[in-house]
């Protein structure tokens, strides 16, 4: 499916963007381990968040889908069982690492598969810790990619003390999830902080968590206590619109319930210090904090944004590069690594996308440099290298071009926006 994208004269109006997918996931993977019912309000039903759903029904978890809410049974740390088939995760990373932490504490054997994309992402930031532990963790094809299997260990998992070597919320999550499995503390150290959705949660159900800056031990064997959860917008996806009423002149909107959990915030402290004017409302507290958010078209300027802040905005990256293209002066950004091992080399797609939009952007080994000054984009034909978040970036960037744009191989969008398109129409005037 290909997008048609019209410049636009100005974004207005009132977005509820749709609900945060890190926190979805989190909510059924460790609400079907937990001790009993919960429900999940205003749970995403994108496409990876769905995959995550249907593989612990797959490993016995009742999970039943009411008008509004997701109920969820859950089966205690040790009641889940083994599924009658290999587990299809699609393009879900976050499904994988995660899910394979909790996979390494039970007593069955399961293998993981996904999509073309997910088969070529890094297994082994997972695999080495799990062995540490003393769950077995194969990819069956060799390399360090899925398919995986994993085979927990007969006695309970080992606590280990991990240095992570890349600052990676997923892999901390895997490492914390088997930690609920093992026979003592288990400790994780970050090179930098990276989102704590995972801590929270945990946190959240009575887990035996504590955190002390870039540290965090859970000590094992003790049980989830179930409690409902209401998940907040997803700040990544707000991230698109908050670009976009920046960037078209006369923009004005209002971004209703958006995720404010401070390791997430990173987009809007970067875009701020670029100039753009956007306000919080009435920020509310609570285990995951949400508020709304006001933002108006801003003269934005180049910045340099450091290594250490790159996973407080990790998936937001290629929509500032769009934002840094069109703001005066120039920006660089430290430390893309990470960015390379995403749904796709994210590097690439936006280089060669925003230049064929006559942007200057170019990678000089692990940094972005991007000179800005561009008022309008030449209109183009751009590929989303079926990625949703270099898909959606180019489509914010089509809002400021000089004639209608195309984006092809749009449908990986509903991996985490299902209504993108509608929601952007109706605000693009
Ligand atoms: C996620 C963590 C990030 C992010 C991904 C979701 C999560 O990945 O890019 O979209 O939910 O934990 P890394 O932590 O591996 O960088």
């Amino acid at each position: 499916m290909d997008w048609k994208i019209k410049p636009s004269k100005s974004i207005r109006g009132e977005i509820t963007v749709p609900p945060d997918k890190s926190i979805s996931h989190r909510s059924i993977i460790f609400g079907a381990v937990s001790s009993g019912d919960l429900r999940i309000r205003n749970f995403l039903t994108g496409e990876d968040c769905i995959r995550t759903l249907e593989a612990f029904r797959s490993l016995g978890a009742e999970i039943i889908m009411e008008e509004n809410a997701v109920l969820i049974r859950g089966k205690g740390l040790k009641g889940l069982s083994a599924p009658s088939g290999p587990v299809y995760l699609g393009n879900s990373g976050t499904s994988m690492r995660i899910m394979s932490g909790i996979l390494a504490g039970q007593d069955f054997m399961t293998v993981l598969t996904g999509d073309e994309s997910l088969s070529k992402r890094p297994m082994r930031r997972v695999i080495e810790p799990l062995a540490l532990m003393g769950a077995r963790v194969k990819p069956l094809e060799g390399g360090d990619h899925a398919p995986l299997s994993i085979r927990g260990r007969e006695e309970r998992l080992l606590p280990i003390d991990y240095n992570l070597p890349v600052a990676s919320a997923q892999v901390k999550s895997c490492v914390l999830a088997a930690g609920l499995y093992a026979d003592g503390t288990t400790v994780v150290r970050e090179p930098f902080q990276s989102r704590d959705h995972t801590e929270r949660m945990l946190g959240y159900f009575s887990a035996d968590i504590r955190k002390k800056r870039l540290t965090t031990e859970i000590t094992g064997l003790r049980e989830l206590i179930p409690r409902d959860i209401d998940v907040p917008g997803d700040i990544s996806s707000a991230a698109f619109f908050i670009v976009a009423a920046l960037l078209v002149k006369g923009s004005n909107i209002v971004l209703r319930r958006v995720g404010l959990n401070n390791t997430r915030t990173g987009v809007v402290d970067v875009l701020k210090r670029m100039g753009g004017n956007i306000d919080i409302l009435d920020p509310g507290h609570g285990f995951e904090p949400s508020g709304d958010m006001k933002v108006g078209y801003s003269k934005l300027r180049g910045t340099v944004i450091n290594a250490r802040e790159i996973p407080l905005l990790i998936d937001e990256i290629p929509v500032v590069a769009v934002a840094a293209a069109a703001a005066e002066g120039q920006t660089v950004i430290n430390g893309i690594g990470e960015l390379k091992v995403k749904e796709t080399d994210r590097v690439e797609s936006m280089a060669r996308n925003l230049s064929n939009m006559g942007a200057g952007i170019e990678a000089v080994r692990d940094s972005l440099v991007i000179h800005g000054g561009v008022k309008r984009f030449k209109a183009a034909v751009l590929e989303s290298f079926g990625d949703h978040r270099t898909a959606m970036s180019m489509a914010v960037a089509s809002l400021l071009s000089d004639g209608e744009c195309v984006i092809r191989d749009t449908a990986c969008v509903d991996t985490s926006y299902p209504g993108f398109l509608e929601d952007l129409r109706n605000a693009a005037y």
